[in-house]
């Protein structure tokens, strides 16, 4: 295994949409278990392919205190069932930064497994905010859209700063 590089906001490599996976084989394998090693190690709940510039639908998510609860969502599709509410949110990709985005509480979600089963389960609390997020991602978006323009400004001025100081 061995750790992926996540791309950091504001890399424009993050606004690309992800095509759907087709192919289910050893490289699909591999590129999850690189995804879930640098999403443990970062350390983070969740990892879009799309950060770690890979531009296919999947993400990778362990939400679980032990770390010991990963889900692998590929081509992952999600129906919004709940009620809207203040979601607290990171990012690997604007490291240092937590903000309020509205989200829905309960999803219901359609994806395949790693080896081309389709999985389908309803998700909520801090999964369903996760998937919602990690799914973003894969349209090249980001939370920080939701902010206002004056405070994603302010993100994207500091992080261009941190950027240039340890390039
Ligand atoms: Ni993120």
């Amino acid at each position: 295994m061995s750790l992926l590089n996540i791309l950091q906001y504001p890399d424009p490599r993050l606004r690309t949409k992800a095509k759907p996976v087709s192919e289910f084989g050893q490289s699909l394998r591999t590129l999850t278990e690189d995804m879930l090693e640098t999403m443990y190690q970062a350390p983070g709940i969740g990892l879009a392919a799309t950060q770690v510039d890979v531009h296919q639908r999947i993400i990778v998510i362990d939400v679980s205190d032990a770390r010991d609860a990963p889900y692998i969502l590929v081509n992952p599709e999600l129906t919004l069932i709940g009620n809207r509410f203040d979601a607290e949110e990171g990012c690997l990709s604007v490291p240092g930064y937590y903000e309020t985005v509205e989200r829905v509480e309960k999803i219901a979600v359609s994806a395949f497994n790693v080896d081309g089963t389709e999985q389908i389960f309803d998700a909520e609390g801090l999964l369903a905010v996760c998937i919602q997020h990690e799914c973003d991602h894969l349209e090249g978006k980001l939370f920080v859209d939701y902010l206002s323009g004056l405070k994603r400004n302010r993100i994207r001025k500091k992080l261009l700063k941190q950027q240039k100081l340890s390039a």
